[in-house]
């Protein structure tokens, strides 16, 4: 988790200065620039509580960024925006409710309400790149959005062990299934 939320912050920096780059409006560039923000509390949070129970996070590499199509920023914050932090932030809802670790379910609360924040984010950029997309381009990114659901489907039908379930609070996989399809039919 803390690695992910690492790597969140280069994502969303990249994000920052593509929307930029395109011109997007001032909303989106901020709300990613709070992103990154919120991406660098997260990861100091969630590192410190897995330190403290005696894990190491890895540290996050980067490539340098170079230019993108909009189409490929498109896929991407299909795939990794409206599916993923959609879906992650509902898993982060579950567990501010469950985790039997009292410092986890404080931090997920906070957390859990930036990251529903972050797929808003996603879900708006999808509507501004959308409108600048030709009709192959934007079914292509639809597509690939699609797909990006049905591999989660297939990533959370491994239950997470008990210890995770419990001080964690991470949902069972019939849970996240039910939560992963549920995301498909509001996707379509
Ligand atoms: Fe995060
Ligand atoms: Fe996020």
């Amino acid at each position: 988790m803390a690695w992910l939320e690492a790597a969140s912050v280069p994502a969303f920096e990249r994000l920052m200065r593509e929307l930029e780059a395109h011109g997007a409006p001032a909303s989106l560039r901020n709300a990613a620039r709070r992103a990154a923000r919120d991406e660098v509390r997260h990861a100091r949070t969630i590192t410190a509580l897995a330190e403290e129970a005696g894990a190491r996070v890895p540290q996050v590499r980067v490539a340098p960024f170079e230019e993108r199509s909009l189409e490929a920023i498109a896929t991407e914050n299909a795939v990794e925006g409206c599916v993923r932090e959609t879906f992650g932030a509902a898993v982060a809802a579950v567990q501010a409710k469950r985790a039997s670790h009292r410092g986890l379910r404080a931090a997920m609360r906070r957390i859990a309400r930036d990251e529903a924040q972050h797929a808003q984010l996603s879900w708006a950029v999808a509507d501004w790149i959308d409108a600048k997309l030709d009709a192959g381009a934007r079914k292509r990114v639809r597509r690939m959005r699609e797909r990006a659901a049905v591999e989660l489907l297939r990533e959370v039908s491994v239950d997470p062990s008990a210890i995770a379930r419990r001080d964690l609070g991470l949902p069972s996989a019939a849970e996240a299934r039910a939560m992963v399809l549920s995301l498909r039919v509001s996707l379509a």
